[in-house]
């Protein structure tokens, strides 16, 4: 599938690891299509209570890899509905199980917006948050337009996703978008035992809860169509297509 998602059990927990540092974990679309294949393991397996998501190398993820996301969004006839990311998102937004992150080092574009979609969230003190789409000349994804706001107040929201200001743990923290900022040394062990605690619960009222907790996934799944479309459109887009050239030419540090 990838050599870059390292999927292994711990006891109930599904464990899914980002592995391409030296890419900062960008995710390509065979990394998208072996996450989508970890949710589907970890949604049919009765063995697994719980998923936890985490990155490697002091990064969690710089999101999508825009070198091959745009191979294939900007390809003739691509349909960006059956796009990897896309259909990762939706995976993700109807996951039924708890999900848990541990967040260290950068987290940039879906990096930030999967954590929208955990019911734990654990980051290192080196954590940064950021979301820029708007500076790429795209628009926010994931539901990230409906569940920022909901999660920070619209002040916040319009910071993070507006003027696209990265944030760091003890803001996630203080905004809501993460449970704890935790030692990087203690990060893994840390979001393992918590994504245990969750699995040993007793799985029929913890999902109810869990439902009941995030709310109307309809709402979600609504505007995640909504973004796509715009998404979609705003790709092609002259402001798009420069931001893009830039980080391909960017100077190598
Ligand atoms: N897509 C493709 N490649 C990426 C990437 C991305 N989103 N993010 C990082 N990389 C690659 C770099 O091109 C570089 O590759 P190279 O070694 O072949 O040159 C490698 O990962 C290391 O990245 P680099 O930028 O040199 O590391 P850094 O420590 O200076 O900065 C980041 C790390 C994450 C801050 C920076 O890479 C970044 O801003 N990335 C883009 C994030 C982004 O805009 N994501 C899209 C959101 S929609």
């Amino acid at each position: 599938m990838s050599e870059f998602i390292k999927v292994e059990c711990d006891d109930a927990v599904l464990v899914v690891t980002l592995a391409r540092a030296e890419k900062k974990n960008a995710l390509t679309g065979s990394m998208y299509e072996a996450l989508i294949a970890a949710l589907a393991t970890a949604s049919d397996d009765d063995r697994i209570g719980a998923l936890l998501i985490e990155g490697s190398g002091g990064v969690f993820s710089a999101g999508n890899d825009i070198g091959d996301f745009l191979a294939y969004a900007l390809a003739p006839g691509a349909s960006m509905g059956k796009a990897p990311v896309i259909r990762f998102i939706y995976a993700l937004a109807r996951f039924a199980k708890p999900l848990v992150a541990a967040v260290d080092g950068p987290a940039i574009g879906l990096g930030t917006t999967l954590c929208f979609h955990c019911d734990l969230v654990y980051a290192s003190p080196r954590a940064r948050f950021h979301m820029p789409f708007v500076d790429l000349g795209l628009v926010p994804e994931a539901g990230s337009s409906l569940l920022a706001p909901q999660r920070f107040g619209r002040a916040l929201a319009s910071e993070y996703l507006l003027l696209a200001e990265p944030f760091d743990a003890e803001a996630a923290r203080s905004g809501g978008l993460i449970n704890a900022v935790v030692d990087a040394a203690d990060l893994h062990a840390h979001a393992l035992a918590k994504a245990k605690a969750l699995a040993a619960k007793p799985r029929q009222a913890l999902q109810t809860a869990r439902r009941l907790i995030r709310g109307d996934e309809a709402a979600v799944i609504s505007r995640m169509d909504e973004e796509v479309k715009l998404f979609q459109a705003a790709l092609r887009s002259p402001e798009a297509q420069a931001a893009f050239m830039a980080f391909m030419a960017r100077p190598k540090s």
